[in-house]
């Protein structure tokens, strides 16, 4: 099985190409929680983005896509130039970012998405990195209420909203999948 993951705001972006525009530990808890144990497959830009002390991930293979050759960069990663065609490993997720997810989605069979309850195209302009428009072979298959993060708080731009930040975590399986 190979899912994507990723948290997008309600206009379908997922970063300012350098980080995520928010900040909501219950998200990352439940990356960590659908990728626990198995490989985890990321552009470049997405493992540069990952705090030092963070990477790799652990208790995952990190694979990193990427036309450039392993180095100190990529320490603990292991750099592949392409999608593999097969996996030894029955249950793989892609990631990110933007253009890892554009360039898979047509192969993955699951996507785990967070939606984060806000807009920030106007106050990313240029640097938004979009998700990828989800096909409609993907049935919405479950979903929960809308949860209010008590820790998580919208950060755009350096600037704290005070209110907190909604999201729903949502699961996507291809309707033609066996
Ligand atoms: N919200 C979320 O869930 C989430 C998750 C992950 C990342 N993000 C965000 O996404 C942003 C980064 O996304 P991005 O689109 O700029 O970059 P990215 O997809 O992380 O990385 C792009 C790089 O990966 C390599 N690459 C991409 N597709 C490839 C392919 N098909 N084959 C071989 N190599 C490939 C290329 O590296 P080379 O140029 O070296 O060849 C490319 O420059 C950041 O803001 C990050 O915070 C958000």
């Amino acid at each position: 099985m190979l899912g994507a993951v990723w948290a997008q705001s309600l206009d379908g972006i997922i970063g300012d190409g350098r980080d995520m525009p928010w900040h909501v530990p219950e998200d990352l808890a439940h990356f960590k929680e659908i990728t626990a144990g198995h490989p985890v497959i990321m552009g470049r830009r997405t493992w540069l983005s990952l705090p030092e002390r963070f990477r790799p991930l652990p208790g995952r293979d990190n694979y990193i896509l990427c036309s450039r050759k392993a180095g100190e960069w990529s320490a603990g990663g292991k750099v592949i130039p392409a999608m593999p065609e097969t996996f030894e490993s029955p249950e793989v997720w892609v990631m990110g970012g933007g253009q890892v997810y554009a360039a898979t989605i047509d192969d993955v069979d699951v996507l785990e998405v967070t939606l984060i309850g806000a807009h920030l195209g106007d106050s990313l302009g240029d640097r938004a990195v979009h998700a990828p428009a989800i096909p409609v072979s993907f049935g919405l298959v479950s979903d929960t209420d809308w949860l209010v993060s008590e820790r998580g708080r919208l950060t755009v731009d350096g600037q704290r909203s005070d209110l907190p930040l909604k999201y729903r975590f949502l699961r996507y399986e291809r309707k033609d999948a066996a």
